[in-house]
């Protein structure tokens, strides 16, 4: 403690004489006074090169409370240039009025319509009531209905919009389109070009809004993505995680690691922090910490180490959130001391944000179990396929009504309107990472060993592996 007192004040260029020194000592919580001290004398940018007894005495007088749970290694404060860009905690007006779950899909129908008629493909787009009658090649924009396969095994939709639905018929041997179609789902907005046989419409291209390839930005700084800490768990893993955190002080890795650590300015939680009360039958038998407001303040104490990065949090389906999505940003009542916390945002999930220019689009995932259970090929132990597909579709959840709770807004907070730059995601425990026209795909994997349910499924969790984007490249640091 002595000399790790004196190293951190020399480290800020600060002496103490010995009267400051013996003040410092003999307080009782000489370490947080310390590092409180310390973060002052910075933060005010004092030109102090010798801390004497006197100017102690005036910080104790002005602070008379130390409780801010800041312990700060990395001692150089940053300046943010941070946005919320979209978020939808304040945007969420549903009272579950059929008014609003029918202008819910207007609003997802009109917001995609907009994307898909810039196609050069989709140029002369009609009302479907007019492709019933049409005899040329015509080309509509609908939402997908009932999806099935014929006993020829052919596929057959119903695509709708405002003004009429009709049939949709894919023929098998059209193998491409056949292929593209598998990857349609209910509630989807699509473009179609097709001809008209008696009451179908015989597909020749179906269409996503689909998304642009991006030039790659640049970035002179590193960001840190989590997602299912689960913490409160008996299966959250605090010492792997205690390593984390001393990495992200500059005090744990290799050389290399450690210079990561420093460039570190972001953190983004994409949900499930803590593990939650009641989110399933029995859960209370997995609960480290059967009380969400002391799995949340268990959080603040882990977190509240990590003073000089901008944490920004969204909520997950573990959280003390409305669960249907978007999800508002974590209430306050339920989380006083992350609040208290000058370095946190909360965000809606979803929410897009910008960090220092870097468009980054936080969603949680839960959609993930719907399209894995509905599409053929994507599972949770891939899910950058899955991400790839719904910036294609540019909806984050399009299949209403299944296991992602949706509330029918006014507004669909959950059309992918802008291209992001990151698309982090979690809620599947298992990390991905891949390029995808210039945007980087994130799953953040977790800080929890494998579930009972898990186990029962047979999902083998990556743990306590955190994707770093530094400066622009990935690395995967691991904690376990
Ligand atoms: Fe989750």
């Amino acid at each position: 403690m002595t000399t790790d007192l004196i190293l951190k004040f020399a480290d800020a260029d600060i002496l103490l004489d010995d009267a400051a020194y013996h003040k410092i000592t003999s307080q009782d919580n000489s370490k947080e006074l310390a590092d409180s001290l310390l973060k002052d004398l910075i933060k005010n940018e004092n030109s102090v090169y010798l801390l004497t007894e006197e100017m102690v005495d005036e910080f104790l007088e002005d602070k008379v409370e130390l409780r801010e749970p800041i312990i700060q290694s990395k001692l150089l404060p940053q300046e943010f240039d941070f946005q919320i860009i979209h978020d939808a905690s304040k945007k969420s007006y549903t009272n579950g009025e059929i008014k609003d779950f029918s202008s819910y899909f207007a609003n997802r129908y009109h917001k995609l319509w907009q994307m898909l008629t810039k196609k050069k493909e989709l140029q002369n787009v009609q009302p479907i009531k007019n492709a019933q009658r049409s005899e040329d090649v015509v080309e509509v924009v609908g939402m997908v209905n009932n999806i099935r396969n014929t006993k020829k095994n052919h596929k057959l939709m119903e695509i709708e919009d405002e003004t009429g639905n009709i049939p949709l018929l894919v023929h098998n041997d059209n193998h491409q389109l056949y292929e593209d179609a598998e990857r349609i789902v209910k509630d989807q907005v699509v473009g179609v070009v097709g001809s008209r046989k008696g009451s179908l419409l015989m597909a020749s291209q179906i269409l996503n809004p689909g998304i642009p390839r991006i030039d790659e930005k640049e970035m002179n700084f590193s960001a840190v993505f989590l997602s299912d800490t689960h913490i409160g768990s008996s299966t959250f893993l605090e010492e792997a995680f205690q390593r984390f955190l001393k990495w992200m002080r500059g005090d744990y890795g290799d050389e290399v690691q450690r210079e990561i650590a420093n460039d570190v300015k972001y953190l983004v939680i994409a949900g499930d922090i803590v593990d939650g009360i009641g989110v399933y039958p029995g859960q209370d038998k997995e609960l480290k910490i059967k009380d969400i407001y002391q799995q949340y303040e268990e959080a603040a104490r882990l977190f509240g180490e990590l003073s000089n990065v901008k944490i920004i949090i969204a909520p997950g389906n573990h959280d003390a959130c409305r669960l249907a999505e978007p999800q508002p940003a974590l209430p306050e009542e339920y989380a006083p001391d992350l609040y208290q916390m000058k370095n946190v945002e909360f965000v809606s999930n979803p929410s897009l944000v910008s960090m220092d220019g870097m468009k980054t689009l936080i969603y949680h995932g839960r959609s993930f179990d719907d399209l894995a259970m509905t599409v053929k090929g994507l599972s949770h132990q891939n899910s950058d396929i899955i991400m790839k597909e719904l910036l294609e579709k540019r909806h984050l959840a399009p299949i209403y009504g299944e296991r992602t709770p949706l509330a029918s807004e006014i507004e669909d907070h959950l059309v992918i309107e802008d291209v992001p730059d990151v698309f982090h995601t979690g809620h599947v425990h298992i990390n991905s990472y891949k390029k995808y026209k210039g945007i980087h795909l994130i799953n953040s994997g977790t800080f929890q060993s494998q579930t009972e349910f898990q186990k029962i499924y047979n999902i083998v969790p990556t743990c306590a592996q955190v994707p770093v984007l530094n400066r622009g490249s990935m690395k995967l640091l691991k904690f376990s």
